[in-house]
């Protein structure tokens, strides 16, 4: 290892250990060094955080701006940075007031009670997936015949997006999500996406229906405030953000119940743990391995080390679920600790906006599984899984079970 890479290793950290846990090394930082330089694909070194105080802290300072246009925000790769078009600055990598006025057109379509009440449509819908998946094998791709399905249709319905054509954009959505895929295929990736929901928009300004889509058209781009490209900008990361995240925590929340002894039996005994344990699964498996991205709009302080105006920062909330000064024994997966603390949706302004709508989702999944496969068992060991490494979204490609 040369001087620079120990003073600031390689990011994303080279995925050594168990698949199931963060790599060890982001455990020693966070023990001896929880604020210290990384080295990005561009040779920009910006700062990484690992502690849950830290992280917490910086969530909520303002200092700290999400705005991919600012000088020096840490793009994770070539084709991210190249990306970064017109297509992507929706609010999610705005700072307020920007930010909040365009997350302001969204909050009522996710507040918990409009959630709470699709809750029925989503358990039929884990039902109807459970059926197909069950009704002619014992055995199957868990991601394919169920996690990846669920919240893509769920996502499609709200949106007004015709499922028929999930496979389209799941395969673009993929390929925006992978940070190791050359910046002109994602580039092109991201235009049909947009072009696409452009059109859809069209659709909606004629015809409208009950969706999200419909209304942004109807209440913020007839007068005035959106532009149609923003509303397909808006909902292209609604539909991305929707897509991989859920399916992926629901591979890894069944996988990890596996895993750790006892705890999937716990819950076939007990289902009315499933709201703790998706919690704890939130908690104990982290799907942004790379943290979140930040830049200092001036200087600042993180965990007493300067940080100067124009740094990048990455905000390793993995790591901040595993920090033990935040949880005891933090890297057992227990469906019955408290894990409530924890960053899985982030913090602070920009803090998920469909948490809401992942939690049911989440809940309905597990509780579907165990209900209808109690003796549901991961048919390969650990080593023979395909993992997501290499991505902004860390999960499973497949996840083969038996029942
Ligand atoms: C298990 C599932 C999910 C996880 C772990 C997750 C995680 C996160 C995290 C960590 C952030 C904060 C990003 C930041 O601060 O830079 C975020 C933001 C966001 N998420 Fe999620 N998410 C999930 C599911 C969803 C779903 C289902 C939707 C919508 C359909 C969604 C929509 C959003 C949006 C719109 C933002 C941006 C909020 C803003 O910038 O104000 N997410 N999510």
């Amino acid at each position: 290892m040369t001087a620079t890479e120990s003073e600031a290793p390689a990011f994303p950290l080279a995925a050594t250990g168990c698949p199931m846990d963060p790599p060890p090394l982001l455990g020693e930082l966070r023990r001896d060094k929880p604020v210290t330089r990384v080295t990005l694909w561009d040779g920009s070194r910006p700062w990484l955080v690992t502690r849950h105080a830290d992280i917490r802290a910086a969530l909520r300072d303002p200092r700290l701006s999400s705005d991919v246009r600012r000088h020096g925000f840490p793009f994770l790769s070539a084709a991210q940075a190249e990306a970064i078009g017109e297509a992507l600055i929706t609010f999610v990598r705005m700072d307020p007031p920007e930010h909040t006025a365009q997350r302001r057109m969204l909050t009522q379509e996710f507040i918990v009670k409009r959630m709470e009440a699709m809750r029925a449509e989503i358990d039929a819908t884990v039902d109807a997936l459970l059926d197909r998946m069950t009704a002619t094998a014992s055995q199957a791709d868990l991601m394919e015949a169920f996690a990846l399905p669920l919240p893509s249709m769920v996502i499609c319905r709200m949106l007004g997006v015709p499922y028929e054509d999930h496979a389209y954009f799941q395969k673009r959505s993929q390929m925006v999500q992978d940070t190791t895929a050359a910046p002109q295929d994602v580039n092109t990736a991201l235009g049909e996406l947009a072009e696409y929901l452009v059109r859809l928009a069209g659709e909606k300004a004629e015809k409208p229906g009950d969706d999200v889509i419909s209304r942004l058209v109807a209440e913020q781009e007839t007068p005035g405030r959106l532009s149609r490209h923003e509303v397909a900008g808006m909902a292209l990361n609604l539909l991305i953000a929707g897509h991989e995240t859920t399916a992926n925590q629901i591979g890894l929340g069944v996988l990890a119940l596996q895993q750790q002894p006892g705890q999937w039996g716990k819950l076939v005994a007990d289902p009315e743990l499933v709201p703790a344990a998706v919690e704890e699964i939130l908690r104990h498996q982290s799907i942004v391995p790379t943290g979140l991205q930040r830049v200092a709009r001036e200087d600042m302080e993180i965990g007493g080390t300067v940080i100067r105006a124009g740094e990048g920062v990455l905000l390793q909330i993995g790591a901040a679920n595993r920090d033990p000064d935040a949880f005891d024994d933090p890297d057992t997966l227990d469906i019955e600790r408290n894990a409530h603390r924890h960053m899985a949706f982030g913090f602070g302004v920009h803090q998920c906006l469909g948490q809401p709508l992942a939690r049911i989702e989440l809940q309905s999944a597990l509780a579907g599984l165990l209900r209808r496969l109690p003796g549901l068992r991961v048919a390969k060991p650990l080593e023979e899984l395909d993992f997501r490494h290499g991505g902004n979204i860390y999960g499973l490609f497949t996840l083969p079970v038996e029942w």
